[in-house]
């Protein structure tokens, strides 16, 4: 076996590990988008606000985020009918903002229930913020 036979494998393998390292993760990406999107980088501050406050033009019985996802983030919510809903801390739940459709879904669905109306990229980046150090 020649010399370059041998090391050109084992030079990919590096390349791959040190792209892996270096890659933001799926989250990163996204809140990165959004922020972008926003001309603005995301407040964490801003998104607990957000996330907690009572607000007019959505739906009477859904006047907050936290009217599902429970005041406390780290802990389960409970949809209308009773359905728990997994805590929205990414501490308590790696899962959460991986996915960008379901983020995206959700989002539509949830900020129309709440605000009325879509929630902004700005919006998002801080939710984003605030839950990804929670
Ligand atoms: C009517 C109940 C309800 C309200 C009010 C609500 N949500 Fe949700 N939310 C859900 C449910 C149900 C899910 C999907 C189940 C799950 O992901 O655990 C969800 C999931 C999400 C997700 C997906 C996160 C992920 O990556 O897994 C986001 C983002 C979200 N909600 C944001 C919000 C924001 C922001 C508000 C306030 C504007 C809000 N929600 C208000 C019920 C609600």
């Amino acid at each position: 076996m020649t010399r370059s036979r041998l090391l050109a494998p084992l030079a990919v393998t590096a390349a791959l590990v040190a792209g892996t390292a270096l890659a933001a993760g799926p989250r990163d990406t996204l809140l990165a988008g959004y922020a972008a999107a926003a001309g603005a980088p995301a407040s964490a501050a801003r998104g607990e606000a957000f996330f907690t406050a009572t607000h007019a033009g959505g739906k009477p019985d859904t006047p907050s985020c936290t009217a599902c996802h429970g005041t406390d983030p780290r802990s389960a919510g409970r949809t209308r009918a009773g359905k728990p809903i997994e805590p929205m801390a990414v501490s308590a739940n790696p899962a959460r903002f991986t996915d960008p459709d379901k983020v995206e879904k959700w989002f539509r669905r949830n900020c129309n229930s709440v605000l009325g109306r879509e929630c902004s990229a700005a919006e998002k980046a801080d939710v984003i913020a605030w839950l990804a150090g929670r």
